[in-house]
């Protein structure tokens, strides 16, 4: 399966996500998560004003929001992927349906404490899940390690289906998360926090081998 690094951006303006991509610009990542949320499906608001990301980047929107059909209408020219909670208060036919329409991928995200069980039925008809390892809503929060089972479980359910982990994330966790099956990693604060950049894209790297 093909494994990628995938840097996370949370930001509360236009002037915020442009430093923020400014300080990935040493590493030229193929892609990058950017962090949607609305202050109400999680505390914080991030990326929720009209914004403008520079073209060269591909991009997947995590929408952490109570209403991901009114986000993806508004903004899927700029986006390449989605992934919408499975928590969230639409319906997840309707997203999935929508991002097709648009021509774009899509994937599901499940929380800490939703159970694998509920949502194995869209594993068919999405490009992607992605686990949480954290609870969501910031950069810096702790990896969950309980969530290494999970990641199994659907590795084991769906062999070809890309696993993307989100939060927490390090040379360290990357490891673990790779050994039960995760084949994308989202790394925000272990980045965004570097002293220099490259030498720790470098570190995550190595991690991948
Ligand atoms: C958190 C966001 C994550 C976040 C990861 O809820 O969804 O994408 O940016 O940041 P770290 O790697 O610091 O946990
Ligand atoms: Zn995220």
């Amino acid at each position: 399966m093909r494994e990628i690094l995938i840097p996370s951006i949370i930001a509360r303006s236009q002037k915020e996500l442009e430093e923020r991509i400014h300080k990935l610009s040493p590493i030229k990542p193929t892609y990058m998560h950017l962090d949607v949320m609305d202050g109400t499906f999680v505390k914080r608001t991030s990326l929720g004003f009209p914004f403008i990301v520079p073209k060269s980047y591909a991009c997947e929107a995590h929408l952490m929001v109570r209403n991901p059909k009114g986000w993806l209408v508004k903004n899927h020219t700029q986006i390449d992927s989605f992934i919408v909670h499975y928590e969230s208060e639409t319906h997840l036919h309707e997203c999935i349906k929508l991002a097709k329409h648009y021509k774009k991928k899509i994937g599901v995200a499940l929380n800490p404490e939703t159970d694998d069980e509920d949502s194995t039925q869209y594993l068919k008809l999405i490009d992607k899940v992605l686990i949480m390892t954290v609870h969501p809503g910031k950069y810096g929060s702790p990896f969950l390690p309980e969530m290494l089972e999970k990641i199994q479980h659907i590795r084991k359910l769906a062999p070809k289906l890309d696993i993307e982990v989100d939060g927490g994330v390090t040379p360290e966790t990357l490891k673990l998360c790779k050994r039960v099956g995760a084949n994308q990693f989202v790394v925000g604060s272990y980045l965004q926090n570097a002293s220099d950049i490259k030498v720790a894209w470098n570190k995550l790297k190595n991690s991948l081998v």
